[in-house]
């Protein structure tokens, strides 16, 4: 593994030449850290993280403000990957102006490369709009977490043909239009493999797929998703690679344990009297 700074023209070199790209969210130094040196090539700070961090029911609810404030712990940790710092709902939607000075907050104030969108063709504008400025863009389309009550749920899109919201042919435009208006890269979230395999064959950047079957360009999984640290709802996509939950639990039983037994702290843990008088 190269232990050269990945930067956005890699990615498209990266497809170029089939080298597959990997990508994992993080949102504390820790963690970021750990993928770093086991030489992940990017790393979002997702704004998953109201789920994955915080306990909520869907990721709607987060500011700016947190993104940029885990963002910036994200790039204390990093050497070698790229951070991108995934824009929450509302924060690009409102209007180009408002979006570009959001996208501004994570370069200027978190020290991210570049910063996520969801959506397709309704968002092009704002794309082309934050590019133009040399801030990358990296889209998002099919399964959309920040558009949850449109779709129903975190449901599977592109199942169905025709051209409305969610649909097939309408999510190979939104993918061309994201790419048309300038993205570096686009995740493919949630939707069959032969569509994800389509729109990385249709368009010329990079796709991650998450949920997108094993023809994108690259992959990206939650980071407790990947570690196994999540309590109970796990997508079918999201192999666990580790049982952190698991070893958690045990590890913190066996804490409450010898403190009440007073096994811990044992002489070893505790510090030298003062030598002397
Ligand atoms: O917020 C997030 O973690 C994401 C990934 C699922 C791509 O958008």
């Amino acid at each position: 593994m190269s232990q050269e700074k990945v930067r956005v023209p890699d990615l498209a070199r990266m497809k170029a030449e089939r080298r597959p790209i990997t990508m994992l969210t993080a949102y504390d130094f820790p963690f970021a850290r750990i993928f770093d040196q086991a030489g992940i090539d990017l790393i979002l700070v997702g704004d998953s993280l109201a789920t994955a961090v915080r306990g909520e029911e869907n990721t709607l609810a987060v500011t700016v403000d947190d993104v940029v404030y885990h963002t910036r712990a994200v790039v204390r940790a990093r050497r070698r990957a790229l951070v991108i710092a995934d824009m929450p709902f509302l924060s690009y939607q409102v209007s180009a102006e408002d979006a570009l000075r959001n996208a501004g907050r994570f370069i200027k104030e978190a020290g991210a490369e570049a910063v996520k969108l969801e959506g397709g063709i309704a968002i092009a504008e704002t794309v082309r709009r934050i590019a133009e400025v040399d801030i990358p863009v990296m889209g998002h389309i099919g399964l959309t977490p920040q558009s949850i009550h449109r779709m129903g749920g975190n449901r599977v899109q592109g199942r169905k043909p025709g051209r409305r919201p969610g649909c097939r042919e309408r999510l190979i435009e939104d993918a061309l239009a994201i790419e048309a208006a300038g993205a570096f890269a686009i995740v493919i979230e949630g939707v069959p493999p032969s569509l994800g395999r389509e729109i990385s064959e249709r368009v010329s950047v990079p796709t991650i797929g998450i949920g997108a079957g094993a023809d994108c360009d690259g992959q990206v999984l939650v980071m407790h998703d990947m570690l196994g640290l999540s309590e109970s709802f796990k997508p079918r996509f999201a192999k666990p690679f580790a049982n952190l939950w698991q070893e958690a639990s045990a590890a913190a039983e066996s804490y409450v344990r010898e403190v009440r037994e007073r096994v811990f702290p044992a002489p070893e843990h505790c510090y030298a009297e003062a030598k002397g008088n």
